[in-house]
């Protein structure tokens, strides 16, 4: 494990103590732990700090915390390597995994830059392991919903859509103080919905654009955003396009009834699909707990900490059962058949398209497309334009007024 921050809290950390003394079972490839070997993170204060509270079985794990943390965390006996640093450091904790031999399982988004993803499917493929990115938002089953409506030409032909994603102040004044400088919850957050769009619809990105808002998490003439407001154009093979706005915020009032605000709408020829991941069944009040402490609107099915109806305490969700399905593709690679299948199992594991990342292009294509034109705009330069695909190149950035372009990325996305 690289990084043990939030997302390592809530959704791996429940992942290993859940799988903890239960392995994973399968009848391809038998019984298989998944044990907490080693983690590496920026000070150790976070390692220590679990292992203080971690159930006994699993405080054995090695914690590596030097500038070479990362280094010694792959050299150790480890089979697989999950990073969940802060986005722009996943590049270089994925790439060191993947020249280790180690499967690697990255945060979403998984890089910032194609050039980035070329280097690390290269890498992937020349060691014979897997890359894979977490975007559970697909095993969300109202996204799963939508998607089987979609497969199954129930709902026919997406024209445009919209999506948001707003996170508490709290995320950007404290729990990301450290890194957020320059960032943007674009980033942070769109990807949950770009991801979504690309891989429900299937359709080619075409164009990028993104405005935003500055002057709370930092200054106004500052490259820190408040807020984006991306705009994503596709296209149909017939040339028909499709257009999404996705809003994100982490700036949101923490007594927000909410932890987040999720919520989607797209219009088909034939229909229209409205989701809303808060409002969709719950809502609680305790005094002196909601909305702080506790939400009044909480999302269960991503991660719910349950006391089951037979006695025992879980944590579950689809946030925690994509880390298990990474484990049981791993898993299958390794042990699911004889040893000279495994290149033909390694091969079937990465067809896998929700979490390949292979089948990341458009969705980093569109964050490296988003970064750049928000560091144009930070620059004085708003309203930039981001070409996929065209004549100059595979992204290139348009400067309104001007005949000069700047190409981000040269082969076809
Ligand atoms: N899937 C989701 O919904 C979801 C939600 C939150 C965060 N995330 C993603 O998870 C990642 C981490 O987010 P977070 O909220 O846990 O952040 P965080 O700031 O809470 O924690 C980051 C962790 O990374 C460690 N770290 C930082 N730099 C490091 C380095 N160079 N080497 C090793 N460790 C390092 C820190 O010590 C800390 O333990 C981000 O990519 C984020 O996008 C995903």
């Amino acid at each position: 494990m690289v990084g043990m921050g939030m997302i390592f809290d809530e959704t791996y950390r429940p992942f290993f103590e859940g799988r903890s003394g239960r392995p994973l079972y399968d009848p391809e490839f038998g019984v298989c732990s998944v044990p907490l070997a080693a983690v590496a993170t920026r000070t150790g204060r976070r390692a220590d700090a679990y292992r203080a509270k971690a159930p006994p079985n699993l405080c054995e794990f090695v914690s590596y915390s030097s500038e070479a943390a990362v280094e010694q965390l792959v050299d150790g006996r480890v089979d697989a390597v999950c990073v969940a640093t802060p986005d722009d450091r996943h590049f270089a904790a994925a790439k060191l995994a993947l020249e280790a031999g180690k499967h690697v399982l990255i945060e979403k988004p998984s890089v910032l830059k194609l050039a980035e993803l070329d280097e690390l499917q290269r890498l992937a493929e020349d060691n014979g392991v897997l890359a894979k990115v977490v975007y559970h938002k697909l095993l969300d089953p109202d996204h799963k919903k939508l998607r089987t409506l979609v497969a199954d030409g129930v709902l026919q032909h997406v024209n445009n859509g919209y999506c948001s994603l707003l996170e508490p102040k709290s995320i950007a004044n404290s729990q990301f103080a450290e890194w957020i400088t320059g960032r943007n919850p674009g980033t942070y957050v769109a990807v949950h919905y770009i991801k979504l769009i690309d891989f429900t619809f299937g359709l080619q990105l075409k164009r990028v654009t993104c405005t935003g808002q500055r002057g709370i998490v930092g200054p106004a003439d500052g490259p820190t955003w408040d807020s984006t407001q991306l705009r994503l154009i596709y296209a149909y093979p017939d040339g028909r396009e499709a257009a999404f706005d996705v809003h994100t915020s982490w700036v949101t009032p923490d007594n927000f009834p909410g932890y987040v605000e999720q919520e989607v709408q797209f219009r088909f020829d034939n229909g229209v699909w409205n989701g809303h991941s808060r409002k969709r069944g719950v809502e609680c009040t305790v005094e002196g707990a909601t909305p702080h402490s506790i939400k009044n609107t909480i999302n269960n099915h991503y991660n719910a900490a349950v006391l089951e109806p037979w006695g025992e305490r879980a944590q579950r969700g689809y946030g925690i059962e994509v880390i298990e399905r990474f484990m049981r593709e791993a898993a299958m690679v390794e042990y699911g058949g004889p040893l000279p299948e495994r290149a033909a199992r390694l091969a079937a594991a990465r067809t896998l398209a929700y979490n390949d990342l292979a089948a990341d292009r458009q969705v980093v294509a569109a964050v490296e497309a988003m970064e750049a034109i928000l560091a144009r705009h930070a620059a004085g330069t708003p309203d930039c334009v981001v070409d996929v695909n065209g004549p100059a190149g595979g992204l290139v950035l348009q400067v309104p007024g001007q005949r000069e372009v700047e190409v981000l990325y040269s082969p076809a996305v």
